[in-house]
């Protein structure tokens, strides 16, 4: 459930979309790299990007496949894929759409990836399973998720400056998600292999986000975060920020944890 003031996913990421590019070179661009890396796609294959994004592992696969291969990169949120359309101008393999990726209607891909975007899904095994589904049998997948512990530092002290700022009681411990349950390496596995992929393995990239008040507000405004600042005033998310920014160096929060478990198998 969302708590106050907090808007949905699509919103989220519509307002996020600006900054989320800015956060790119930080955190997006890394995680993608690595998920591109596992998942290495051959020249004149056909890819689809889940949750693409700004295009961050779909612009490098992309170049992978070359114009003689597909890459299909979806995204729920226009102005997400408004972005990547800018960013990829040139790759004529490309092909950027708005949609909702749980009822995508491409089938036969040689290789599936998702970075960070199953967690979205309102249902998420259905939407991953449906996933799955449009890889042809054989066809690689490869889903991203954060490992457990990894961003939610961040959150609780966003969660608390913001209701600091309004002058509100403490929110309670963030809500448990489906995600949670798969976020390690053996859950994961397990959760892949029960959606009947074969091969499957999970590796895990450690990495940590440098906490300067740049990067650290710059987390808020262009990742999923900005749906707790929903559609509170100026005045209010000025107030949140010296609040949230103030805590972190209270906690001493100078690195975050930005660990990622990329998931692998073979559809059948
Ligand atoms: C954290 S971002 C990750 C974007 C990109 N894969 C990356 O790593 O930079 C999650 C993305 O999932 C998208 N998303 C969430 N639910 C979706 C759905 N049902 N269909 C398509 N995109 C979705 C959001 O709009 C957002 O762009």
């Amino acid at each position: 459930m969302a708590r106050q003031g907090e808007v949905g996913t699509r919103d989220a990421f519509d307002a996020a979309a600006a900054d989320f590019a800015a956060l790119g070179r930080h955190l997006w661009e890394p995680v993608g790299a690595d998920a591109v890396s596992a998942a290495g796609s051959q020249p004149g294959e056909r890819v689809l990007d889940a949750c693409c994004g700004t295009g961050a592992s779909a612009i490098p696969s992309a170049r992978q496949v070359g114009p003689g291969g597909l890459v299909d990169a979806v995204d729920i949120s226009g102005p997400m894929v408004a972005e990547l359309r800018e960013r990829s101008a040139g790759l004529s393999q490309l092909k950027a759409h708005e949609a909702d990726v749980t009822s995508w209607g491409g089938s036969g891909y040689d290789l599936v990836q998702s970075v960070l975007g199953i967690f979205f899904f309102p249902d998420m095994e259905a939407g991953t399973r449906h996933l799955i589904g449009t890889a042809r049998p054989g066809g690689r997948v490869a889903f991203t998720i954060w490992r457990r512990g990894a961003m939610d530092p961040a959150g609780r002290q966003l969660a608390l400056a913001v209701a600091e700022a309004a002058g509100a009681e403490p929110p309670g411990e963030r809500p448990k998600r489906p995600g949670d349950r798969i976020n390690q390496p053996d859950t994961f596995a397990t959760w892949l292999n029960d959606l009947g992929l074969s091969e499957v393995d999970v590796a895990v990239h450690e990495r940590t986000l440098p906490m300067t008040p740049e990067i650290a507000w710059l987390l808020v405004l262009g990742s999923g975060y900005r749906g707790v600042l929903g559609d509170l005033d100026p005045d209010h998310v000025d107030r949140a920020r010296d609040r949230y920014l103030a805590r972190l160096d209270d906690v001493g929060l100078t690195e975050l944890d930005a660990t990622t478990l990329v998931g692998t198998g073979i559809a059948r």
